[in-house]
């Protein structure tokens, strides 16, 4: 397995957003581009090697098969169908689970033994189905989650506390859609939670302006989707910072769809939980002490999962 190795299986916005931020921030070595679509992954390759000379390292970028994914380290999978204006992500299913299948029986053929990183949607159940149909490690098959609405969080409360979003620290969990939910209850790097600051008096942010935030990251996706058609530009950063944790090892912590095997007590489901992302994929989920409020919804948000993985025949 070639350590930096990186396969995108699609082609679409989303995978040459992940594979344009890859080559602009030197993340691996070698990449592969796979679409059904011979001609645009061909095109795409041509057109990426151009700005080689402008990149900070050298990458090998070609079109190729599956038969490519081998020995790659990480394979992405980003190909399906995306949401149309007033679609939910769930409402992709059906339509994504069939294209999973064909995906990963694919890349199953191959004999790739490395990371699968999923960010079809609604992804927490598509990691669910490539995890289920590959029979891979549980923890080296690893969803986007909610990377991209933590990021998303940050820059709202960034803007509101003029603070760096590096700096915060606070974490969207659950269903990467209709029914994740921010854990108040965690930092601004070290500072006490928000719900504390925001209580303080003439504080840049007060208690009610938590839930108006809570709800702007939960439905952004929208608001893009209304303006533009789709989103790619942010979850593609977002799947560059997963490449990134695992090809440098960096044991970073990441708000991936990981698979709970007991922790919130919960069993046979990925979910967007904080986890310890490094060159093994999901070291560790962490375990936050969430308040009530935050386990109910965190409940409610796996209950929905496993109620539309119940309607699946895989
Ligand atoms: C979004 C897509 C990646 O939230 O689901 O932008």
């Amino acid at each position: 397995m070639k350590k930096n190795k990186v396969a995108i299986v699609g082609t679409g916005m989303v995978g040459m957003s992940y594979a344009y931020s890859m080559l602009n921030q030197g993340t691996c070595e070698e990449l592969v581009l796979i679409d059904l679509n011979k001609k645009k992954a061909e095109g795409e390759a041509i057109d990426l090697n151009h700005g080689l000379s402008f990149a900070p390292r050298k990458m090998k970028i070609t079109a190729g098969e599956y038969s490519d994914c081998s020995d790659a380290y990480i394979v992405c999978i980003t190909a399906g169908a995306t949401q149309v204006e007033g679609e939910t992500r769930l409402d992709l299913l059906h339509k994504n689970t069939k294209i999973m299948k064909s995906i990963i029986n694919e890349i199953k053929k191959s004999g790739f033994s490395g990371i699968l990183l999923v960010a079809t949607n609604p992804v927490d159940i598509m990691t669910y189905v490539c995890w289920k149909l590959s029979g891979y490690e549980k923890s080296k098959v690893i969803g986007s989650g909610t990377t991209l609405d933590s990021a998303r969080l940050r820059y709202t409360l960034g803007e509101r506390l003029d603070v760096n979003p590096k700096d915060i620290n606070s974490y969207v969990m659950g269903e990467h859609g209709d029914s994740q939910f921010v854990a108040w209850s965690y930092a601004l790097s070290g500072v006490q939670p928000i719900y504390q600051i925001a209580s303080r008096n003439n504080s840049k942010i007060d208690f009610d302006d938590l839930e108006q935030i809570e709800d702007e990251v939960r439905n952004i996706a929208y608001k893009i989707i209304e303006c533009k058609k789709s989103t790619y530009y942010g979850i593609g950063m977002a799947l560059t910072k997963i490449t990134t944790a695992i090809l440098e090892n960096e044991n970073s912590v990441l708000t991936v769809s990981s698979y709970l095997n007991g922790e919130y007590n919960q069993n046979d489901v990925y979910i967007a939980v904080p986890s310890i992302v490094n060159k093994d994929g999901v070291r560790e989920v962490i375990h936050l002490a969430l308040e009530n409020t935050e386990k109910t919804k965190l409940n409610n948000s796996i209950r929905i999962m496993k109620e539309n993985i119940n309607k699946l025949d895989i």
